[in-house]
């Protein structure tokens, strides 16, 4: 038995790192962040991708539109980086106050990632726009060379790419997504530097499946698509790494749920695709996984501070509930096509989320 309080009250948090795909999926993914978060950074990698800045800010009308009733949830909408990429591009997704990074995905890296970076150097004046508009670069850290082992792709993109890029752009601001590994946090640490608002220049969003779980998940009694996601999940000593970072207070680490929907015949199949689902149940889930380690008293920070303070927004005011409760995550939800089974299907969570019943933070 825990001896943690009986409920906790977070300045409501954020999603930095979030896929809330399009179409027909709206209707399901803009509900469920909405429940608990107020903002989230919104991933580009649609079919076509959103590659410039009249997309994003069609594709934000989409999801504003599909809002529950009574809703604020504000998306920050993102590009997607290709080798065709102009620079000029960064000013006009500067000026339209909608768009607040670019992502790199590597061309091939993971789910609709086709059209991405082929070498870094294609992307050198784009890149330099980035740092002069101070328009945050969003990078999925692996490699795609095909010689690399899958579970050190992380660890060679910080080698191969990453040291030069930060040597390259010292003044960019850049996201390391989803980390996985303790190269990962180890670089983290190793940025020091600041931006002129004194917010780090380098932070790091975490997942919580890669709080929870390791390798070993995706293979206990049999095959288990659903903990199949990219970067691919790592062994134990690297889990308690990232785990650890989590839970330092250190504010360059923050709560991004890389919450990458795909419907079940698309995971239950002979090539099932990549991505965990767990933004119906996110905030749990990290409470789970920080009071596990004793540092349930760190999970604020993480949700609800560190992300906005690395991009230069307000933290939010209005506050969410958490309540001690047992409850067990469904097997299925309704999604598109035949459903989704949520990332922990079947675990009993010892925390839920009360949508709306949290006092207001006096102004
Ligand atoms: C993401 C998706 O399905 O869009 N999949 C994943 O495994 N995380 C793409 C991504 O962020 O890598
Ligand atoms: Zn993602």
């Amino acid at each position: 038995m825990s001896s943690a309080p009986p409920r906790l009250i977070l300045t409501r948090p954020d999603d930095w790192h979030l896929h809330l795909r399009d179409g027909d999926a709206l209707a399901y993914t803009v509900g469920w962040s909405a429940a608990q978060f107020a903002r989230a950074i919104v991933m580009p990698n649609l079919k076509p991708p959103v590659v410039d800045t009249a997309l994003a800010l069609a594709y934000r009308q989409r999801v504003l539109a599909a809002r529950p009733a009574g809703s604020d949830f504000q998306p920050l909408m993102t590009l997607y980086l290709t080798d065709r990429t102009a620079p000029q591009e960064i000013a006009r997704a500067k000026a339209s106050g909608a768009v607040f990074g670019v992502k790199l995905y590597p061309a091939g890296a993971t789910t609709h990632s086709d059209s991405g970076v082929t070498e870094l150097r294609h992307v050198h004046g784009v890149l330099d726009a980035m740092q002069r508009e101070g328009m945050p670069l969003l990078v999925h850290g692996e490699v795609t060379d095909p010689e690399v082992d899958v579970f050190d792709r992380e660890a060679v993109f910080i080698e191969r790419h990453l040291v030069a890029l930060r040597r390259d752009f010292p003044a960019l601001k850049i996201v390391l997504e989803h980390i996985t590994t303790s190269h990962a946090v180890d670089f983290v640490l190793s940025q020091t530097a600041r931006d002129s608002r004194g917010a780090p220049l380098l932070g790091a969003t975490i997942t919580p499946q890669h709080l929870l779980h390791d390798r070993n998940a995706l293979f206990r009694g049999g095959l288990r698509p659903h903990y199949y996601c990219l970067p691919v999940l790592k062994r134990e000593s690297h889990r308690r790494r990232v785990l650890e970072a989590a839970c330092s207070g250190d504010p360059r680490f923050f709560l991004g749920t890389d919450s990458a929907p795909h419907a079940r015949a698309a995971k239950e199949a002979d090539c099932g695709c990549a991505g965990c689902f767990n933004a119906a149940h996110a905030l749990e889930l990290y409470a789970q996984a920080f009071e596990q380690a004793g540092c349930l008293h760190r999970l604020e920070g993480f949700a609800s501070h560190h992300g906005a303070d690395f991009y230069g927004l307000p933290r939010n005011r209005d506050r969410i509930e958490l309540r001690r409760q047992q409850w067990t995550v469904p097997q299925r939800l309704d999604y598109v096509d035949d459903g989704i089974v949520p990332l922990d299907a079947g675990r009993r969570l010892d925390w839920r989320a009360v949508a709306g019943a949290a006092p207001q933070q006096p102004a």
